[in-house]
């Protein structure tokens, strides 16, 4: 039996002992001896009697071990041409005072601080001074707008914010505290301050409820680690639901930890002393995970780049970031290979830096079309290896294991389920379906330390949205089918989320802002082929009768009031004006065969359907 088969069958029959033994990775001020909680089933929570501290983790236990002056960070910014390293004495100095700044403004153990910044330092310093004193930090893509930001708000209800004067696109300067003002402005339950990192590029005047991060610093006193419970939340990050009102997902303190230590050697392959590239951003769950967590739970160093993979400045610019900080493994979304693929066909900049130390590329975030997977592993030379996953699990529940042993790829699958995760394809009655037949992909409770143990707030949502579809089993959302070798291949969503650009965005929220136009009368968005970003969603629309519109405009007032609400990370830039949509005879409108049909599958179209011309009508619309 190989490394992978006993790993799977360990975690199969003793999962405890196989965690347990995972868990001596992590210095806990409490190891744990109730490995596994399960009196709540179906809700279940890993080492509940332990105690620890993860910013302990990241940070002061490596210099505590002598590797003080280890780099931790290299922060590049194509977009400034700033370049930075710190080290892990430097990171901890700066955590332990930001640590004080957040006490000194009222934060304290359990509380929740909103992060919203770019990718600069001070978005990894400001998340791990919160996990120093215990708080739970939510952090919020820079791409979302006001009112995004305020419906987290509201449900986090911070103690503080903490943001930045702007972001930098590569086109434009985001002032970043104008909007954040905005969203306090629109929320119920607004933080009692906000702490202000300014940049260079947009100083802004700061008002009553405002503080000034760097004036703050120098009267703030470094704060010590503040050990908490394993099952105590160390963040929550949100995620586009089915509706349009965000999940909160929760990460515990104590089974992520061990999930980050066990995954980052096991699934990527690496060691403390690798340098490793998540190209994502702090904002999504890559970002939390493996720019973040894993690598410095590690005590390994990650890259934080701001910058996109192409025009800042060409599509040289991954590769010069992988030559010059002697990068061991990339992980990027699909879609930024395709985006550099457009502009570097043959991938000739390739050839103008020194990739050697380059061992393994990584990819997730969306479905890897061959064509992508094809184009990579000829120029780069070296494994590409796709791995699935999700913002509920925070780490891979499929993937070719680096680490532990590597298999023989096959495009367009991330190989197999990675140990802890028992996952099974289920027909609509919930039995399993045979090797290579497409069905909905559950994982059997209860799944792997590092999860989430439930929604912030809101177990009920969780049981009702995730674990009452096929009892005993988490669904994942996702569709697809296992082959006669155990490989998983992962086909879509069977949901209305959609992945735009390996942004995860709901067609639900949308549909709500389309439809609060006042002279639509229905409508619905589909997530339509796009060649680089992989989705992009198109609102067809049908008006309401007896008004004259001129498509121009209202295709116009429509994708700025999605800019607006949702933010411009939705790129809705599509709106087509229809005469009708595709209904069943219950006027009920027909978005999973539309979905279907614009994801290429051949969905059956019901037999209830009230007028098949209506659908074949709209079927060109849906093809990208
Ligand atoms: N703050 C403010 N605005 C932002 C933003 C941020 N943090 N991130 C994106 N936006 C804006 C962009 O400027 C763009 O605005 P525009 O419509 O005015 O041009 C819009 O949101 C859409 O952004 P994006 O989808 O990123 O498109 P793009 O054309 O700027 O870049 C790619 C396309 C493919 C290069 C880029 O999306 C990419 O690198 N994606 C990889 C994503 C990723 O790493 N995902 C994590 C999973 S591993
Ligand atoms: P997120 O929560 O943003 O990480 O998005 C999770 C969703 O992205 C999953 O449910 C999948 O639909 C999709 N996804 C992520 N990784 C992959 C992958 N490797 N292959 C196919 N789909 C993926």
């Amino acid at each position: 039996m190989g490394a992978y088969d006993k790993a799977r069958a360990r975690t199969a029959t003793d999962p405890q002992s196989f965690w347990a033994e995972a868990a001596t990775a992590i210095a806990w001020s409490t190891p744990p001896t109730r490995i596994l909680e399960d009196s709540q089933s179906p809700l279940f929570r890993w080492f509940a009697d332990g105690e620890l501290n993860t910013c302990f983790n990241a940070v002061d236990r490596h210099v505590e071990a002598g590797r003080g002056e280890h780099p931790v960070i290299h922060y590049d910014s194509a977009l400034t041409g700033t370049q930075e390293t710190l080290t892990y004495r430097e990171l901890r100095d700066a955590v332990a005072r930001f640590a004080g700044v957040l006490a000194d403004h009222g934060v304290s153990r359990g509380d929740r601080v909103i992060i919203y910044l770019p990718m600069i330092p001070q978005a990894v310093i400001a998340m791990l001074a919160c996990a120093r004193l215990g708080s739970v930090h939510s952090v919020v893509f820079g791409g979302f707008a006001a009112a995004e930001l305020a419906a987290r708000i509201d449900d986090a209800r911070p103690t503080v914010i903490v943001t930045a004067s702007c972001g930098l696109e590569p086109t434009r300067v985001v002032p970043y505290k104008p909007l954040v003002d905005e969203a306090i402005a629109l929320s119920t339950h607004p933080p009692q301050h906000t702490i202000v990192w300014q940049r260079p590029e947009m100083v802004v005047d700061l008002g009553p409820r405002d503080v000034d991060w760097h004036s703050e610093e120098g009267k703030a006193s470094p704060r010590d680690c503040v050990p908490v419970m394993a099952t105590d939340p160390l963040y929550i990050l949100y995620t586009s639901g089915t509706t349009g009102k965000p999940k909160g997902i929760v990460r515990d303190n104590g089974g992520h930890a061990v999930a980050m230590a066990w995954s980052f050697a096991n699934v990527y392959g690496m060691g403390p002393d690798d340098v490793f590239w998540a190209a994502s951003d702090v904002g999504w769950v890559v970002g939390h995970s493996y720019i973040v967590y894993a690598p410095l739970i590690t005590g390994a160093t990650t890259i934080l780049y701001e910058g996109k993979p192409v025009g800042t400045p060409d599509a040289g610019a991954f590769w010069r970031v992988i030559e010059q900080y002697r990068v061991n493994a990339l992980f990027c979304a699909p879609t930024a290979l395709r985006a550099i693929k457009r502009e570097d066909p043959e991938g000739d900049r390739i050839a103008d830096y020194d990739l050697s130390s380059l061992r393994t590329l990584f990819l997730a975030g969306e479905r890897l079309d061959p064509d992508t997977y094809h184009w990579a592993a000829m120029r780069l030379g070296v494994p590409v290896v796709d791995n699935w996953w999700q913002t509920e699990t925070g780490w891979p529940i499929a993937a070719n294991m680096r680490g532990l042993e590597p298999m023989p790829i096959k495009p367009g699958s991330p190989t197999k389920p990675v140990p802890g995760y028992d996952v099974r394809v289920l027909d609509h009655a919930g039995g399993e379906c045979a090797p290579n037949v497409e069905g909905a992909i559950a994982i059997r409770l209860p799944m792997p330390p590092g999860t989430l143990p439930t929604l912030w707030g809101d177990d009920d949502r969780y049981i009702s949205g995730y674990l009452a579809e096929f009892p005993g089993f988490y669904s994942t959302g996702d569709g697809g089918f296992i082959d006669e070798d155990g490989y998983v291949f992962v086909m879509g969503r069977t949901d209305d989320v959609i992945n735009v650009a390996g942004h995860r965005l709901s067609t639900g929220s949308m549909e709500a802002v389309v439809a609060s136009h006042p002279v639509v009368a229905e409508c619905a968005v589909i997530g339509v082929h796009d060649e680089i970003k992989g989705q992009v969603p198109r609102a067809l629309v049908v008006t309401k009768s007896g008004i004259t519109v001129d498509p121009d405009t209202l295709a116009e007032e429509i994708i700025r009031a999605v800019r607006e609400e949702i933010g411009p990370v939705a790129a809705l830039k599509s709106v087509v004006i229809v005469s009708a949509l595709p209904k069943t005879r219950s006027g009920k409108i027909l978005r999973r065969t539309m979905r279907g049909i614009a994801e290429g599958r051949h969905e059956a179209v019901p037999s209830t359907i009230e007028d098949p011309a209506v659908l074949e009508a709209i079927t060109p619309l849906l093809r990208g």
